[in-house]
């Protein structure tokens, strides 16, 4: 099965109204004769919810084929739940995605497993699609290996979820993240094609081999090269590398 790949730019909380305004079309500009607008690479940004409706009016306007997605959803649908976003605002804002149990949401907001699964059943609810984020910090790497983490927290995520639900999967290992560390290609090859295992045994085989799963954690230029000749990484979440749009556009051209 062909996987499109998918290169999703996590701004997490950056840029402004009129910094988003200058990179998107920036970033476009820079992209207009480039090979994604034959269809080969998917490019997918994520700005901060407060940008999400001034990124979709650029897309729009200029017919720019940037997919947008949000960085975090409620698990509710609506009600009294005091500063959430559901996933109806999302779909209604023309968000195709929504990270989804971003490691920096797991630390700081305390997000369990059993969470992250209620916002992927959320986000399915509302068709959007999923980007579900694994990974492993740099104590579970030294007492579990790099692979038990991530697939236990997949395993909860892709719990009820119907064999042909349309979900991405994120790899992110949590000591990789703004490090400057990213992992080696092979370390990203090898967690990766256990999530895919993990896909398969919850899903089944065929959402297994159409399920794009990423690598993230300091993507950049210089390496995204290296991670796409894997066969079981199919593009990447990039953080800090996505908000210069020189640099962005760098990593969406990159070449096998
Ligand atoms: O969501 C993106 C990741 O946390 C990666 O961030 O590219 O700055 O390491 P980074």
């Amino acid at each position: 099965v062909a996987r499109t790949p998918l290169i999703a730019g996590n701004w997490k909380m950056n840029l402004d109204h009129l910094q988003a305004v200058a990179f998107v079309q920036k970033l476009h500009w820079t992209l207009k004769d480039a090979a994604h607008e034959d269809g080969s690479v998917e490019v997918a940004v994520f700005p901060p919810f407060t940008d999400i409706r001034t990124v979709q009016t650029l897309i729009d306007a200029d017919k720019i084929s940037f997919a947008l997605g949000a960085q975090d959803i409620s698990s509710h649908d609506s009600g009294a739940y005091t500063g959430e976003i559901s996933g109806a605002f999302l779909s209604k804002l023309s968000c195709g995605y929504v990270i989804i149990g971003h490691s920096e949401r797991r630390e700081y907001h305390a997000e369990s497993d059993e969470v992250v699964a209620a916002k992927v059943q959320a986000a399915l609810r509302h068709g959007v699609v999923p980007v579900i984020c694994v990974g492993e910090t740099a104590e579970d790497l030294e007492k579990f290996g790099a692979s038990a983490v991530p697939a236990g927290q997949l395993e909860v995520a892709l719990s009820g979820v119907a064999a042909d639900a349309e979900i991405v999967v994120a790899y992110e290992p949590v000591w990789a993240i703004g490090s400057g560390q990213a992992a080696t290609p092979q370390q990203a090859q090898d967690v990766c094609a256990k999530l895919r295992e993990v896909i398969a045994s919850k899903m089944g085989a065929d959402a297994a081999a159409k399920t794009r799963v990423l690598y993230g954690g300091s993507v950049k230029s210089a390496n995204i090269a290296s991670f796409m000749r894997e066969p079981d990484v199919d593009g990447a979440l990039v953080g800090g590398a996505s908000l210069v749009a020189d640099e962005f556009a760098a990593i969406i051209r990159f070449q096998k």
